[in-house]
């Protein structure tokens, strides 16, 4: 049975949510689910709580009008997940928090906070003496109460506490919790972010899977539901595969028009791709196809612009499929090779983050929750594991052998796919330029050394030789001579 407290109340809630819109109260539910938990709720309008107390009373939630009551409902360590919308509500509820919890209090940030704010937030909460958790959590609504990925940062010694708990309600693949310690103050949300940037490249990549074979080929969006359904079955297998069939074989109620088809072509963010892409650039990390898949949704959203570019001319034909078989074939191919480099992008980025902030991020363990519960859990990220578990120290994850062979087998079909979107004027920058990042990659030589040469021509920026050590200028406004530099 469901309880409401006051301060007069002896504590009995091990775990506290605070923000129980969807997210928060399927995760409140999902924690109420789990033998041992007693879930203190607390929202900032109480009909928000007494809404959930009335419609889950089998959770037993200890319902807290104030925040008073929902800090004295709690054990301690007093340990309290924030559920409300990152930035300025999180702050909040992290102030009115701090002020009442005790030092080995933990306060978890289970929102998608930007990482940069978790690492002040941690740093100025935990000078209380209060732990700071800040908490990439995955799956969506569903995710959240059935059991998500949880990428948890914050200190080793919140974990001991935390970790057990979450363990408890996170997704289960092979008997292994979704769940592991990512590292220290903010590496939680980081990797939260590039989950999410790898996210906004696999949707974006489906997305043009699906464009191509819908014009290359005239498939109707229920046929080719049954393109995704078959690809669902093999190495492509994952959960947006699985949900872009479901999408694609609704019937819009109201007009029995296909549904993708009354859906406005303009897709929204929240923000966690931009991060993603700014984070990477800062790093020095190419992540080409996670920006592509970020700007792709810019331009989407540029109705005006649109409009203007709308009558400029395209090719004079569109692509004639000769081989329907073949042809979808060769764009679930590139679709996996593209997939391949949008996942090593994001762990690059993931290594290098690591190494900027000096988190110690075990690579396969990431792979690992990410199996299960999140928005990308997809099969093939049980060789990412295996790819990090052979090689921990594997500095690019399309050389791992799987991963190679498997882009090898596919390098022909993306070729033909890339050239053929390009003949037929369709839009493909996800798969383009995924495949330009693997010829740049793969080549022996870069015309990298021409940019170099014109930087040192007109900015004196110097150069390196490949016959000999050293840095080197040429008096390009002089005589044109090489001085070498000290
Ligand atoms: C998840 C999702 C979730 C949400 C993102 C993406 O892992 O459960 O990533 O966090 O869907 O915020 O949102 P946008 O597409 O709106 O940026």
């Amino acid at each position: 049975m469901s309880q409401s407290t006051s301060q007069a109340d002896a504590p009995v809630a091990n775990i506290g949510v605070v923000g129980l819109a969807v997210m928060g109260s399927n995760l409140a539910r999902n924690l109420a689910s789990r033998e041992g938990n007693t879930v203190a709720v607390y929202n900032r309008s109480y009909g928000r709580t007494e809404t959930l107390m009335a419609e889950h009373p089998e959770a037993g939630f200890v319902a807290a009008e104030t925040i008073d009551e929902f800090v004295a409902s709690l054990t301690t360590p007093r340990t309290a997940i924030i559920m409300v919308q990152a930035g300025a509500g999180t702050d909040a509820v992290i102030a009115q928090l701090t002020e009442r919890f005790e030092p080995g209090d933990i306060i978890v940030d289970g929102g998608n906070a930007n990482f940069h704010d978790t690492i002040a937030r941690e740093k100025a909460v935990s000078e209380t003496g209060i732990h700071f958790v800040g908490t990439g959590i995955s799956g969506g609504e569903e995710g959240a109460l059935l059991g998500p990925s949880i990428m948890p940062g914050g200190s080793a010694e919140a974990y001991e506490t935390l970790g057990p708990i979450l363990e408890s309600i996170a997704a289960v693949v092979d008997g292994t919790p979704c769940v592991t310690h990512i590292g220290t103050d903010g590496a939680g949300h980081f990797v939260k972010t590039i989950h999410n940037g790898i996210e906004y490249a696999d949707m974006q990549l489906i997305a043009e899977a699906f464009d191509l074979l819908r014009n290359a080929t005239g498939l109707s969006p229920a046929e080719i539901a049954d393109v995704f359904a078959e690809w669902n079955t093999g190495e492509l297998e994952s959960y947006l595969i699985e949900i872009t069939a479901e999408v694609l074989r609704q019937v819009d109620a109201k007009t029995g028009r296909p549904f993708v088809d009354v859906v406005l072509d303009q897709a929204g963010s929240k923000g966690t791709g931009v991060w993603t892409v700014q984070t990477a650039l800062g790093l020095g990390v190419p992540v080409s196809g996670i920006a592509e898949a970020v700007f792709a949704r810019a331009l989407s959203s540029k109705p005006a612009q649109r409009q203007a570019a709308a009558g400029l001319p395209g090719p004079a034909t569109g692509w004639e499929v000769t081989d329907q078989t073949a042809f979808i074939e060769d764009v679930r191919r590139a679709l996996y090779a593209s997939k391949i480099v949008a996942y090593s992008q994001g762990f690059d980025t993931i290594i290098a983050g690591a190494n900027e902030y000096g988190w110690d991020i075990k690579k396969g363990d990431v792979a690992t929750i990410w199996r299960g519960g999140c928005i990308i859990r997809a099969a093939f990220l049980n060789r990412i594991t295996e790819a990090y578990a052979e090689n921990p120290d594997l500095v690019a994850l399309v050389a791992a052998p799987y991963f190679a062979d498997a882009v090898a087998g596919a390098q022909e079909s993306w070729r033909r796919v890339v050239a053929g979107a390009a003949q037929a004027g369709i839009p493909t920058p996800g798969f383009s330029s995924s495949l330009a990042y693997y010829d740049g990659l793969r080549a022996e030589r870069l015309p990298a050394a021409l940019v170099q040469a014109q930087r040192d021509f007109f900015g004196a920026h110097t150069y390196k030789r490949v016959d000999r050590d050293g840095t080197f200028h040429t008096l390009w406004s002089g005589d044109r001579t090489e001085v070498e530099q000290d």
